[in-house]
């Protein structure tokens, strides 16, 4: 291994789940070192996101929680590197960075990951908006690869006042591709008119399914993003025009199983897929994944910003993770391990 900075720690500070269900601790660790392909990374900011949450809930073992640190992704400076090219290319660089080992997560003072898991952050992109760059802004383009792909005229997605949705409608206008928000109160379609969405539809509406089924035949939506997987999606795949795609990306409901009308399926051609980014990134290969992180790195430096609502020290985990729950459409919750408190 070598060692950019002659101040690594041998212990450091990391977040883990004291128990199944909570509450987060934080414990000291030692600081991991890189193997070949490898880096260690300071982490500098790091976002609670639902896969990090949704994660933890599949962990059955309760002996593997005690391992775990989570955090799927943040920003950080590479200080160490393991043997290889790529290890040493990122030597001293600021990077955003995605975790490849479920006991090194970004939620700690130091991160070990794959190099391959890393890419160099513009000076333009702070700190914050860099550790939030690759799961959302990656997944929203592989949205896009799939409806320039299929030929989709505009699309329809769901819990659309997310981070991800403002997003989609970010490279909706640009691309010319009409979005139909979907969120679930009128209190988030109102913030998302507010922002300039043309196409927002209110979950909660008695009429819903009708304004769906309206709105998706005048825009020719053919395309369903749905990361919410509740019991109107069966509803809302029998109204969506003939020959329609739905694409399953989450599961904010928790709900177990859907029902579809499986007549409604078959005499309108509705084809139902799951998406996950890991996979997607794996079937696009080397030359369109550097593309699109190229392509995210513009967008972070001119158009996008993601929304914060709070940065919380490591020790502030809980309070972190409680913060963004009661109210995930306020803004990404970041978790800052140089911060000395609290900051909303
Ligand atoms: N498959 C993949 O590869 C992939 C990659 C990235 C993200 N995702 C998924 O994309 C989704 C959005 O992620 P994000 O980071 O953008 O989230 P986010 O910014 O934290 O926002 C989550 C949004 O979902 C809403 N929501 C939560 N539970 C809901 C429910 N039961 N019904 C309807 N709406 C609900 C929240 O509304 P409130 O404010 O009212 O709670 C909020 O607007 C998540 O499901 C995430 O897992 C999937």
């Amino acid at each position: 291994m070598k060692a950019q900075e002659n101040t690594i720690p041998k212990t450091m500070k990391a977040v883990f789940l004291e128990k199944q269900g909570g509450p987060f601790i934080t414990r000291e660790v030692p600081v991991p070192q890189p193997s070949k392909g490898e880096v260690l990374i300071k982490i500098l900011a790091a976002p609670v996101n639902p896969s990090d949450i949704a994660g933890l809930k599949r962990i059955s073992d309760p002996a593997d929680i005690l391992s775990v640190i989570p955090g799927l992704e943040g920003s950080g400076i590479v200080v160490a590197s393991g043997q290889g090219l790529l290890p040493g290319l990122l030597a001293g660089k600021r990077v955003a960075c995605s975790s490849s080992h479920h006991n090194s997560g970004t939620w700690s003072e130091y991160l070990v990951t794959k190099a391959g898991m890393c890419f160099p952050l513009r000076k333009k992109v702070s700190d914050e908006q860099g550790s939030m760059s690759l799961v959302n802004p990656l997944t929203v383009l592989g949205f896009f690869e799939i409806v320039e792909k299929e030929n989709h005229k505009a699309l329809i997605n769901n819990a659309a006042a997310s981070s991800l949705g403002r997003m989609v409608e970010l490279i909706g206008k640009k691309r010319g591709i009409p979005v139909i928000n979907l969120v679930r109160n009128r209190k988030q379609a109102e913030m998302l008119e507010i922002s300039g969405s043309a196409y927002v539809l209110d979950c909660s509406d008695p009429d819903f399914i009708n304004r769906l089924r309206e709105s998706a035949e005048k825009l020719k939506a053919t395309i369903l993003f749905d990361s919410v997987c509740s019991y109107l999606l069966g509803k809302m795949t029998e109204v969506l025009p003939r020959g329609s795609s739905v694409v399953i990306y989450g599961n904010l409901s928790g709900e177990e199983s859907i029902h579809f009308n499986p007549r409604s399926l078959i005499d309108n051609d509705i084809k139902i897929s799951g998406f996950y980014l890991g996979n997607k990134t794996k079937e696009s290969g080397l030359i369109r994944n550097i593309i699109n992180l190229r392509d995210v790195s513009k967008l972070m430096s001119t158009d996008l910003t993601i929304k914060v609502q709070g940065r919380f020290p490591l020790d502030h985990a809980q309070e972190a993770v409680d913060t963004y729950l009661s109210n995930m459409s306020a803004g990404k919750v970041l978790l800052v391990p140089e911060s000395k408190g609290a900051r909303l």
